[in-house]
């Protein structure tokens, strides 16, 4: 790897060599992907492509690659080292097709179960968020491929996207939506940073000097380059920021195509003295930098080697898939099933042979793979000449449905209106917004009269947003949560339910009943907006922090997930009890048995109660966590470090984090409301 010391030198020298014309022209991007080259200095187009999934096809000259599950399947796996194996395997890929730049991880809070691109998003929850986030990114830089955390900050509806102000008070912005991306910046170093379509309380961030300059570069030292979302500075109902805005905020490129940065604009800024050299190099230095950190001037034989559609990768993908699968209702033990028990099994449902991995479904994340594995597959695969396949749910011992919800790329993409035609209900994709909580009729009244038919009815969803289930839940004995399981998912999803892998996801969002219960939905004002204007009246109280607070019910709470074995968690102990300042962490250890009898992963959670404070802080908020394979019978003792910042609330009094003196309890348990011991600590300052 390039020194620190060796890209300063670099930068430097092609900073005197470059003309402003020449600086201008690094500052927009060339087409689609691309942006422009400088030949006489050896500066090459730096190419880029979708990625929270894998490499994507419409960014990629349409070719195939390995499709990774969701984003949202990877964080109910609550496994930092998968996170990384997925980044790591995403930038040997992207390296392998010549990409220096992956445009992921989406990083944007799951405000809404309504919302379009929950799943390529992680958490409703800044911890957890952060936590999967911050190995993905070091997985991809660890090839020298650029991360591109997006997009900055408060994209949490596709409603409007492109005019939306996300009206947020200053210390839920930092508190929750911000969150990730400090920790990410701090922890992580990624190279670039994509900004949002959206405003932030009336502002474009690609125009904000307050959360560019003073809060990304200043606040937290963030040293690569920002660049917009694709076509985000297009006129539209609302005015961009000016040029000279863009530049003295710090936004250093604009995608795909000039428009703020066209270059009479910037010209005329500059002779009007409106910009200076200082500011351009400013931009310039942050983009030069991140050229040499992915190798775009060293020989290529001393940069990683790239591939990709390996076998590791495929494996990979479906290891993702099978730790991130979670078991929500197992009524009567109906799973595992029992292959040799059994001699027919009924398939059914919307879901069963469906495919996602295909070009631009839902929006910019679809990945083409070189082959999906569905449902079906998976389990014809696995059956095979053991136990028959029938459609019949009568004639059989067990009934799989495969429900969920749609994922094809809405109309909406392409314009800026957010449109809904019949067909786009209950779609989630980019550029749409659920409108319903519920699963189709078609569906309900299928899970229905199968379970009538045959009460051994096994519901699989597909999907990424949580559905209500009022209408048939208690009438089914087993649901399974599989998200978008990406290629390998069809035989993910046989090994869960035939128990060759025992589940061990855990949701990274809490499922309301009602969509009433949920915090954005207030009224139309706090989501979808009105006039344009969407205001996050909860505040803090996102996800599990509202349903705690409020005494909500939830359908399945933050954290959730069951096993076909079963964990005590006996004791709890500390290396020790006091915290002395923000920078300070401890380590618990607690000792966890498997008491089943069968080997299986189980989350430690952690989560922390500030118990006096002279603000208002959640019930529980998740501070650490851990992941443990424990053999049946076996205990072991687990260490989580709980971190002092991660104690922390924003105060809007000192505009500085915080956490005041005194105790915290600590509770420990394998969700959100499922707590079983507890660990009293105290923060002395
Ligand atoms: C999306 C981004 C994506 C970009 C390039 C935009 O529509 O919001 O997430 O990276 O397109 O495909």
């Amino acid at each position: 790897m390039i020194s620190e010391e060796e890209v300063e030198l670099k930068v430097d020298s092609l900073l005197k060599e470059l003309s402003l014309e020449e600086k201008f022209k690094l500052m927009v991007g060339y087409f689609r992907f691309q942006t422009n080259t400088i030949p006489r200095l050896g500066i090459k187009t730096f190419k880029m492509t979708d990625g929270p999934l894998g490499i994507s096809q419409h960014s990629s000259f349409l070719r195939k690659n390995t499709y990774f599950p969701a984003g949202i399947n990877l964080a109910a796996s609550w496994n930092r080292k998968l996170a990384h194996k997925c980044g790591e395997a995403i930038g040997r890929e992207a390296r392998a097709i010549n990409r220096l730049c992956v445009l992921g991880p989406g990083i944007n809070i799951n405000r809404t179960p309504f919302n379009g691109r929950t799943f390529e998003y992680y958490s409703e929850d800044p911890y957890l968020n952060k936590e999967i986030a911050i190995p993905f990114v070091k997985g991809i830089q660890s090839q020298r491929i650029a991360a591109c955390p997006k997009h900055y900050v408060a994209n949490n509806q596709e409603t409007n996207r492109h005019t939306v102000n996300s009206e947020i008070d200053e210390r839920t912005l930092y508190e929750i939506y911000l969150r990730s991306f400090k920790e990410i910046v701090e922890e992580a170093d990624p190279w670039t940073i994509m900004t949002a379509y959206n405003r932030v309380n009336s502002e474009y961030v690609n125009g904000s000097s307050k959360l560019l300059k003073s809060t990304l570069f200043e606040k937290w030292g963030f040293g690569g380059f920002v660049m917009t979302d694709w076509w985000a500075t297009r006129e539209r109902d609302i005015a961009q920021p000016t040029t000279e805005e863009a530049v003295k905020a710090g936004l250093s490129i604009e995608m795909p195509i000039p428009i703020l940065y066209e270059k009479t604009k910037l010209h005329k800024a500059f002779t009007e003295e409106k910009i200076t050299l200082e500011d351009i190099d400013h931009l310039i230095k942050r983009i030069l930098k991140v050229y040499a950190k992915v190798g775009m001037f060293e020989d290529e034989k001393n940069l990683p080697k790239g591939e990709r559609n390996t076998k590791g990768h495929q494996q990979l993908a479906r290891k993702i898939s099978e730790e991130g699968i979670v078991l929500l209702k197992n009524g009567n033990n109906l799973l595992p099933l029992d292959i040799t028990k059994m001699q027919k099994i009924a398939v059914l449902g919307p879901n069963l042979k469906k495919k996602f991995g295909k070009f631009l479904s839902g929006g910019a994340a679809a990945v083409s793979p070189p082959y999906e594995i569905t449902p079906l597959q998976g389990l014809k695969e696995k059956c095979k000449g053991r136990v028959k396949i029938i459609k019949d749910p009568s004639k059989a011992d067990v009934v799989l449905l495969f429900m969920g919800l749609n994922h094809d790329s809405p109309s909406s993409l392409f314009s800026d209106k957010t449109t809904k035609s019949k067909e786009e209900q209950g779609n989630e994709s980019e550029g749409i917004d659920r409108s319903e909580l519920g699963l189709n009729a078609f569906q309900t009244q299928l899970i229905n009269e199968t379970v009538k038919t045959n009460p051994n009815t096994v519901v699989i969803l597909i999907n990424a947003n949580p559905v209500s289930m009022d209408e048939w839940l208690d009438n089914i004995p087993v649901l399974v949560e599989a998200w978008y399981p990406g290629m390998e998912g069809g035989r993910a999803i046989a090994n869960v339910l035939f128990g060759d892998v025992n589940p061990s996801g855990k949701l990274p969002l809490t499922f309301p009943k009602r969509i009433e219960d949920s915090p954005a939905h207030k009224s139309t004002k706090t989501f979808p907006g009105e006039n344009l204007h969407t205001h996050y009246e909860e505040g803090i109280y996102v996800g599990y922090r509202h349903f705690e607070k409020n005494e909500i019910e939830p359908l399945f709470p933050f954290g959730f997930g069951l096993s076909y074995t079963t964990f005590r968690f006996e004791e709890v102990s500390s290396d020790k009890n006091t915290l002395m300042s923000i920078d300070d962490y401890l380590e618990l250890n607690v000792s966890v048995t498997n008491t089943g009898d069968r080997a299986g992963s189980e989350v430690i959670q952690v989560y922390s109660d500030d118990v006096k404070t002279t603000v208002d802080r959640p019930i529980k908020e998740l501070v650490g966590f851990e992941k443990v394979y424990l053999e049946k019978g076996e205990t072991k003792s687990v260490k989580v470090i709980v971190k002092s910042k991660d104690l922390a609330f924003y105060d809007v009094e000192t505009k500085d984090w915080k956490v005041e003196s005194g105790d915290f309890i600590l509770h420990i348990g394998n969700s959100s409301d499922s707590i079983q011991l507890q660990k009293k600590i105290t923060y002395k300052s």
